[in-house]
């Protein structure tokens, strides 16, 4: 039976550009999607902007337009950004529409019904000059414990304090500048530390869909245990999911003044989006992809792509929403990590914080990217590394060298000397591939998300053929008497060992598979098909060059075309994001970050008086040891002038230099350490600091190289 899918990714803001790191989670589950389709199954696969929230409001404000008009702007954009690189959803709609409010309220007022949805006064800041409540991360002030001035509405950026907005000293507004005074306001709350939203959650979250696959990966799983906290323990709060006027989104029915927060109804932009294609789709039962039951829920699947940073929203948010709403909860989370380039966050300054338009409109070709993420992606939530020059080597070594090389070695042949119509082909090598697509390892890889997997495999495949092109020298038979039958035979089956790599690659090179089917003359290739060699007597086409290299300097003009510096506001949202989210827990470091990104778009150039806050010391080691069951941990016992009751006091800091030192080597020598960074406990103790090292993040150079001051420095001497 033919599996019926429905199959969403994350939606974007309506704020931002697409960028690179969308694109990893949007190529995974485009690849996952076609694959499907190729297997005949049934996939609906939506997608549409997130476009409420107050970020949203005020960029339309400062750029002089409504949110409507911004929101419409975007939506064409983020469209075409997706289209050029092949993600082809089948709807891409917005949550600022009527299918979406209906369901919003639909699924509040069911929440309702079930006595789920509390209403609290709380005491919030208010902008008196602008009118409105202030989000934590638009008031500033100095911070109540160190007196550090302008700190954002939550945590201090020099001492590390963590606090409520209330705490700050001499706050003010971020968005007017003016004092902002306290007020009630009546929030609503989904309860979700009631004990049947936390039981629910307990149980859905570690458990596994109908087919037996866990709902989530198990690193995610692992994660929500943490979360949930152990039985009779209950960590959750409960969800404030109102916000009061102005705002961006849907008034709460009943509540007026009142709107459901942006990520209440972002969620619920997957059923709209679907709702809106059915509606245009009369064959599309929207309902047998919704509802709950074991009859619907055995007949189709609901499979989300997102990010891992969202994963609270999807883990726990929007199953509860859905189960005591009475919808059907998902089948799958697909949870993919961050992107980084050549090793490290994506960078405005140095030009790698690269959008999909700039991407394009350097003429890159969008299939480098899909398969090079590809390659990358192994079905886990590691954070994927976009290595340039790896990206460079690897697409001009496996698709042009490997792949696109057979063809361009025999297809000519064919068309010169037999008119273009292939013969007999060698059944021994064609059957290499057919025990291949037998044995299902391309197949299983593909489903469970091992991309890179996959691709291994094809390229071996590739090698092989590529190794009977050697063999046989085509040329060489081309040139000899006598020979013709050999030479038919030999291109005719290597062109069909061209169409069977195609075939296996199809859902990574959507364009180049269709490339290849118009060369070939074949109706689109299905996965039943891959394998099975073309006839003889069957006419192929001309054949025209399918691919070309990658160069440096393409590279080299794309960081260029995206090197930017930042206005200091936006570099302090950046930092923020990134101090909060060490000190918070995990879901106050998803908002932060998330809004943090949402307003700065990246990371950033920093001042002199975020430099200063990092107080780093000369430090002399006093021991050096192998920690046990440690693969990459060298203990280190420094001195850095500090004293305790008149005795000496050494910090333990646990060092990953294991790989390039002998600890033996290390005692006596003085190098550089963080002294302020907040202890942190490890499995062998506790870490009071780090060392400096250097090393090449491209992975060119191999090693790590602690840092040495010059000779005289001694221990406890600040590094400035
Ligand atoms: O984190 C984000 O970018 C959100 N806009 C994702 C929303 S996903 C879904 F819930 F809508
Ligand atoms: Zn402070």
């Amino acid at each position: 039976m033919p599996r019926k899918i429905l199959v969403t990714n994350a939606l974007p803001y309506a704020n931002g550009d697409i960028h690179l790191g969308h694109l990893v989670g949007y190529i995974q589950a485009d690849i996952w999607v076609r694959y499907q389709r190729m297997r005949g199954n049934t996939v609906h696969y939506v997608c549409a902007d997130d476009t409420h929230g107050t970020p949203i409001m005020l960029r339309a404000e400062k750029e002089g337009v409504t949110p409507e008009a911004l929101i419409a702007r975007v939506h064409g954009e983020h469209l075409r950004d997706f289209t050029d690189f092949g993600v082809a959803f089948d709807n891409y709609h917005s949550t600022h529409s009527p299918e979406n409010r209906w369901y919003a309220e639909d699924i509040y007022g069911k929440l309702q019904a079930a006595k789920l949805i509390d209403t609290r006064s709380i005491e919030q800041y208010y902008d008196p000059v602008k009118e409105m409540f202030l989000p934590d991360r638009f008031i500033k002030g100095e911070c109540p414990k160190c007196g550090a001035a302008d700190q954002y509405g939550d945590n201090c950026e020099v001492c590390g304090a963590a606090y409520a907005p209330t705490e700050l000293k001499n706050p003010y507004s971020a968005v007017s500048g003016a004092a902002p005074v306290l007020r009630n306001s009546d929030h609503y709350f989904f309860r979700l530390s009631d004990e049947s939203a936390v039981g629910f959650l307990r149980e859905w979250t570690q458990g596994a869909n109908l087919d037996g696959i866990r709902r989530l990966p198990a690193e995610a799983a692992n994660k929500m245990k943490e979360w949930l906290g152990e039985a009779g323990e209950n960590k959750l709060s409960d969800w404030d999911i109102s916000r009061d006027a102005p705002y961006f989104g849907f008034e709460i029915p009943g509540a007026p003044g009142k709107y459901f927060y942006v990520w209440l109804d972002a969620p619920i932009g997957y059923f709209a989006s679907f709702r809106n294609l059915g509606e245009r789709n009369p064959a599309i039962d929207v309902a047998a992809y919704t509802e709950a039951g074991p009859a619907a829920e055995a007949g189709t699947e609901m499979v989300h792509f997102i990010g891992k940073d969202i994963l609270y929203f999807h883990a726990l948010f929007w199953p509860a929403m859905l189960k005591f709403a009475g919808y059907r909860t998902p089948t799958r989370l697909c949870v993919n990590g961050f992107l980084t380039v050549d090793g490290a966050k994506m960078s405005k300054s140095r030009g790698t914080f690269i959008t999909a338009r700039s991407y394009t409109e350097q003429k890159l070709n969008p299939e480098w990217l899909r398969y090079y993420f590809a390659a990358k992606s192994n079905g886990t939530m590691e954070d994927v590394d976009l290595s340039l020059d790896d990206m460079i080597a690897k697409v001009n070594s496996d698709l042009v060298g490997k792949f696109v090389n057979i063809a361009s070695r025999c297809a000519g042949f064919i068309g010169k000397r037999f008119g273009g119509s292939l013969g007999t082909s060698d059944e021994a090598v064609l059957n290499e591939y057919r025990r291949a697509a037998d044995a299902g390892d391309v197949a299983a890889a593909y489903e469970s998300g091992d991309y890179g997997r996959a691709l291994r495999e094809i390229m071996r495949l590739a090698d092989i053929a590529n190794q009977y092109v050697n063999d046989e020298k085509p040329w060489e038979l081309a040139k000899a008497d006598g020979e013709d039958a050999r030479l038919h035979c030999v291109c005719s089956t290597a062109i069909n060992l061209f169409k069977a790599l195609a075939g296996f690659l199809k859902p990574v090179l959507p364009a180049l598979a269709a490339e290849v089917e118009a060369f070939l003359q074949i109706p689109a290739m299905t996965w039943d098909d891959v394998a099975n060699p073309l006839p003889a007597g069957h006419t192929i086409s001309t054949y025209k060059h399918l691919m070309t290299r990658v160069e440096r300097k393409q590279i080299d003009a794309l960081l260029e075309a995206n090197k930017a510096s930042l206005a200091p506001t936006e570099a302090k949202a950046a930092t923020k994001a990134a101090s909060s989210q060490q000190r918070h827990g995990e879901q106050q470091a998803h908002v932060a970050q998330r809004e943090a990104a949402q307003a700065a778009g990246g990371e950033t150039l920093i001042g002199i008086e975020d430099f200063t806050k990092v107080d780093l010391r000369i430090a002399r080691i006093v021991n050096a040891e192998h920690v046990e069951g440690a693969d990459k941990l060298i203990r280190l016992t420094l001195d850095i002038g500090e004293t305790e009751n008149g005795a000496p006091r050494h910090r333990q800091v646990f060092a990953g230099i294991k790989s390039a030192y002998d600890p033996a080597t290390l005692v006596g020598r003085h190098t550089v350490m963080v002294a302020n960074l907040a202890p942190r406990k490890m499995k062998f103790g506790l870490s009071e600091g780090m060392v400096l090292a250097a090393s090449d993040t491209s992975g060119e150079v191999p090693g790590l190289f602690i840092l040495s001051p010059d000779a005289g420095a001694t221990a406890g001497m600040r590094v400035k």
